[in-house]
């Protein structure tokens, strides 16, 4: 797929902030449009240092709204979508389902439908690429990993939601003939994670010595990937991947969630000076989370065999990468935690 001008959807938020840093620099003959909501998670703060590049262009709107994605694709005539838009916290779908089935479900089918008038009779020289979870694939037990053929079974709203949107992006492909390609990644984590998610989370709570929430036993395993080695992989596929094909994007990084947070705490520890031992006093268990997935581990050989791709980072260095940077961006994690969060924290967490 070459393409000139592409309109990456979630581009403030944490992974397609990163995905929008890699094309807008890696591609300077690319034009890139961030189309996003700045729903509490988009932040264009994320995005400050390639917001005066020439090929970028920010235009904020909702991918629900017809008439506003219409005008961009009159406005921008884009040669591809790449979609990250999404309301993607399982902690938040619990309580508010509805809103994952506004923006994962008919916000993709909103952006399929008006991609597939506009790019009618050319359906070759036009990609709609859509980003998905493991999720979509359910829970495994202690052993196997999810392959690009394991059968759908998501047991949370969010995950329900992603699995609906996947399935109208094949819908699209198989009726109509577009060109779609999927990945479903696994875990991500690095700069700029919103602090809801278990790593900014846990974090932002040892730095200001507040407890860290474990749900159930903390033996849930999570397969963590480093986010720029989840763009480059955005990359690749978008670039190499065969129309109608499907991708499953992993760390083959395994970690239970008591045995990682044990890793971040002494990580922090050493950052903080603080001794040994001393952050992980602040682990505390609370109830688990309904419906809550035992293992998610993703077998990404058909990325790495078909088209090369391999994740570069180690997780000690990845996970050091990232909470250094979220030491130096005390502004950033305080700007994003003041308001609203504390209001969404109170309730998540109350006793
Ligand atoms: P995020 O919550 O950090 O960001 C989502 C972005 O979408 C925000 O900028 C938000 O403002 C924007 N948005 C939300 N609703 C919108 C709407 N109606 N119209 C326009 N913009 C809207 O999410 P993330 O963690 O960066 O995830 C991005 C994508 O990757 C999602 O589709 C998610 O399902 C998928 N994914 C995430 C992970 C992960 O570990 N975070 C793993 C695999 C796949
Ligand atoms: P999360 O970061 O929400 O990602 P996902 O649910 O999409 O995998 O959670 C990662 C794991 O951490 C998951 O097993 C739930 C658990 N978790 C906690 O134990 N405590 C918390 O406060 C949060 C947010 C998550």
């Amino acid at each position: 797929m070459s393409a000139k001008t592409i309109i990456i959807t979630g581009g403030a938020g944490f992974i397609g902030s990163h995905v929008v840093r890699r094309f807008v620099t890696q591609y300077p003959e690319y034009t890139i449009v961030n189309l996003d909501k700045l729903t509490y998670a988009g932040n264009l703060a994320n995005l400050k240092d390639i917001e005066a590049a020439p090929n970028y262009k920010f235009e904020k709107g909702d991918i629900c709204d017809t008439s506003f994605v219409e005008q961009l694709f009159e406005q921008y005539k884009p040669d591809a979508v790449i979609h990250l838009a999404a309301e993607s916290h399982v902690d938040r779908s619990i309580t508010d389902p509805l809103d994952f089935v506004m923006t994962n479900v008919v916000g993709t089918v909103t952006l399929l439908n008006v991609a597939k008038n506009a790019w009618k009779g050319a359906y070759d020289q036009h990609r709609f690429y859509h980003v998905s979870t493991d999720e979509v694939y359910g829970t495994l037990g202690e052993v196997g990993m999810f392959e690009e053929t394991t059968a759908y079974d998501p047991h949370s709203p969010y995950s329900a939601s992603k699995a609906s949107s996947d399935h109208f992006v094949r819908a699209y492909h198989d009726t109509y003939g577009m060109d779609c390609v999927i990945s479903n990644c696994s875990n991500n984590y690095g700069s700029h994670h919103f602090p809801e998610k278990l790593i900014p989370l846990s974090i932002n709570n040892i730095k200001n010595n507040k407890p860290i929430p474990i749900y159930g036993k903390g033996e849930n395993v999570r397969d963590w990937l480093f986010v720029e080695d989840h763009a480059r992989a955005i990359d690749v596929i978008f670039h190499k991947a065969a129309t109608g094909t499907t991708y499953n994007i992993g760390g083959h990084n395994e970690w239970k969630n008591i045995d990682l947070i044990h890793l971040l705490c002494s990580v922090m520890d050493k950052k903080l000076g603080r001794e040994e031992g001393e952050s992980a006093k602040l682990i505390t268990y609370v109830t688990d989370r309904a419906g809550h997935d035992l293992r998610y581990a993703i077998d990404a050989t058909k990325l790495k065999e078909e088209l090369g791709w391999e994740p570069s980072l180690q997780f000690a260095e990845g996970l050091e990468r990232t909470v250094d940077w979220y030491l130096a961006n005390e502004e950033w994690l305080n700007n994003v935690t003041s308001g609203a969060y504390q209001q969404y924290y109170e309730n998540q967490y109350k006793a």
